[in-house]
């Protein structure tokens, strides 16, 4: 029998990031008593790599935006697979959670006359984010802890999850392992919260940090929840390349709003050259008048660094693909050309992107007032991700929600930048009230001890096969997968890739089971090593089953076999889910049709 203690809390919250954060604090306000359980110490969260700005109407720099405005640019971005209800909720409610957070003492960048200042980002119609320079993400982490530290949640750091405890179909707890010592825990809650953040470490180049293993998917897709969209990973188009040990660090696209270009070897700005049509209403055609956009002229265009995400990144694959390429494999990112146009311009990109100059001076050793930087793409976001309820943000085990990045369907194909951080703050706050309703609703569980036993014999299983024959080693399988992502599931896919992906993670499924750690449960960063691959091959296999089924290319998913966007393919999601003999089922499932006044506001932004 496994020894493991015991917490009681009426909502427990499984990751500590924004929405994880913004959920505890909604539900410690409506009364409920709330525990955070986090992998990594509490303010280290994927959050701050949203470095840019939080994207809500305010309307403070345009007074043009508005709600609908938004949600017209959040459909559009995601090439309309979005949970629609959700890009509603979003957008109307944005503003208020960003002013919330400003009452709660984060510190915004200010306009001249004092108020919250906004600025232009890929894909948004109108300046729309606000910012903290470029820490927006850490100072709403800041903001967020603070906050909830003062309301008394319980904070449980440095603890990984094994698994969701069932009662039945509904889930009432989570039991795990505190990451130093080794200790077993069981965390019962009448209601859980899911904010994990997502998958980018299933891939080798990403922006995400060493917890990002998809665990709150995997623990939802065990327990019976459903994926939606998981074949739509955001490559952000701007990481670091060079030197190789930083290769994938976020480069903020605050830069290009700032007035950043991208120019390939021969100096052009190639992303001139492919205006999609569904933008070209949007974008400049020529530099003078991108750059008039970038100082805030509202009869100009945006430039087209400032087009969405997923093509800014194919763009800079095909430029390095035939050949115009910078030395290490990217294109130039180029901030410190703006001295040509305004007085001052060193100062000002220090002002504005200090970060940016501190990282590039300190990791590569490059004055970004002064030269280009090498930028590509870096595995960056999940736009898909746990199928959630819209209003309430419960997955479709009971008893189980979820919010932020590991929850899908505000971002449809492709999410814009900026629109995680007010995601999480929108939907984090409706995820910590409805839990705190179900909570209050439902009284606690009932923990079945031999399911309790059967995880830990799971968990401690990689210690009992010691020197068993063809022993395997958890970090040779990360890398395996990781490369296998990076290679075959990744910018630009085909069937055959996919295939060869598909096959590579059977195969790493089976020596999954054979892998082998030593010594003992304390400070044992191999055994870590080997409960999060198990996640990741879930998410892994997710991706690349969705994908192959999605015979079309639709905003982050491109097929090199399917390079169109096909229309029946825009009338269903891609949902996951374990079938009866536990293997990995995709179903299509037809998008809910959108009531007439969204889908007029829809129309009358085109
Ligand atoms: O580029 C950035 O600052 C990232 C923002 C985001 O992912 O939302």
């Amino acid at each position: 029998m496994a020894e493991y203690d015991e917490h009681h809390h009426d909502v427990l919250v499984i990751g500590a990031g924004g929405a994880g954060l913004r959920a505890a604090a909604e539900a410690a306000a409506a009364g409920a008593s709330v525990g955070i359980v986090c992998k990594s110490l509490l303010g280290k969260a994927h959050t701050v790599m949203a470095e840019g700005g939080v994207a809500a109407a305010i309307g403070n720099v345009d007074e043009r935006d508005n709600w609908k405005v938004h949600f017209a640019d959040t459909m559009r971005g995601g090439a309309y697979l979005n949970n629609w209800r959700m890009a509603e909720l979003h957008a109307k409610e944005a503003p208020a959670r960003v002013k919330e957070l400003e009452g709660w003492g984060a510190v915004f960048d200010r306009t001249p006359d004092g108020r919250i200042l906004q600025r232009n980002f890929g894909g948004h119609r109108y300046p729309r984010l606000a910012h903290v320079g470029d820490r927006t993400g850490l100072e709403m982490i800041r903001t967020l802890q603070d906050r909830v530290i003062y309301d008394r949640v319980d904070v449980f750091m440095e603890f990984t999850i094994l698994e969701l405890v069932r009662d039945g179909d509904r889930v009432i707890g989570a039991f795990g392992y505190d990451r130093e010592k080794g200790g077993f825990h069981l965390f019962q809650g009448k209601a859980l919260v899911l904010a994990t953040g997502g998958i980018g470490r299933a891939y080798k180049v990403t922006s995400n940090s060493w917890e990002y293993t998809g665990d709150g998917i995997a623990l939802a897709y065990r327990a019976g929840g459903e994926l939606r969209d998981m074949e739509c990973v955001q490559f952000h188009p701007t990481g670091m390349v060079w030197p190789p040990s930083v290769a994938g660090i976020l480069v903020t696209e605050a830069v290009r709003g700032e007035g950043g270009v991208l120019r390939n070897k021969l100096g052009r700005r190639f992303l001139f050259d492919d205006i999609p049509p569904l933008y070209r209403d949007q974008t400049a055609d020529n530099e003078e008048e991108g750059w008039r956009y970038t100082q805030g002229d509202k009869n100009a265009r945006r430039p087209p660094e400032l087009l969405t995400r997923d093509h800014v990144a194919r763009c800079i694959v095909r430029e390095v693909r035939e050949g115009r390429g910078s030395p290490h494999g990217g294109v130039y990112l180029d901030i410190a050309w703006i001295k040509e146009r305004i007085p001052n311009a060193e100062e000002h990109i220090k002002r504005k992107l200090p970060s940016m100059y501190h990282q590039f001076k300190k990791l590569a050793d490059l004055d970004i007032t002064k030269e280009p930087m090498e930028v590509g793409p870096t595995t960056h976001y999940l736009n898909g991700g746990i199928k959630v309820d819209g209003d309430s943000q419960m997955t479709t085990a009971p008893g189980l929600f979820a919010a932020g990045e590991c929850a899908g369907g505000l971002h449809g194909a492709n999410r814009l930048g900026g629109n995680s951080l007010s995601d999480l703050l929108v939907f984090g706050q409706r995820a910590g009230r409805y839990a705190a309703q179900f909570a209050k609703q439902n009284p606690a569980g009932r923990v079945d001890p031999e399911q309790v036993r059967q995880i830990a014999r799971r968990a401690v299983a990689p210690f009992e096969r010691n020197r068993a024959p063809q022993e395997e080693s958890p970090y040779a399988l990360q890398r395996e997968l990781q490369e296998t992502m990076q290679e075959l599931v990744g910018i630009v896919r085909t069937e055959d890739e996919m295939r060869g992906a598909l096959q590579k993670i059977e195969n790493l499924k089976e020596r999954a089971a054979r892998v082998e750690v030593d010594g003992n449960r304390m400070y044992n960063p191999g055994w870590h090593t080997a409960i999060d691959l198990g996640n990741l091959l879930v998410v892994a296999e997710a991706v690349c089953r969705s994908a192959l089924e999605r015979k079309e290319s639709r905003g982050a998913h491109f097929r090199l076999d399917y390079p169109d966007k096909d229309e029946r393919f825009g009338k269903v999601n891609m949902v996951a889910r374990a079938g009866h003999a536990g293997a990995l089922e995709v179903r299509m499932e037809p998008i809910p049709e959108m009531p007439a006044e969204l889908r007029q506001i829809i129309e009358e932004m085109k």
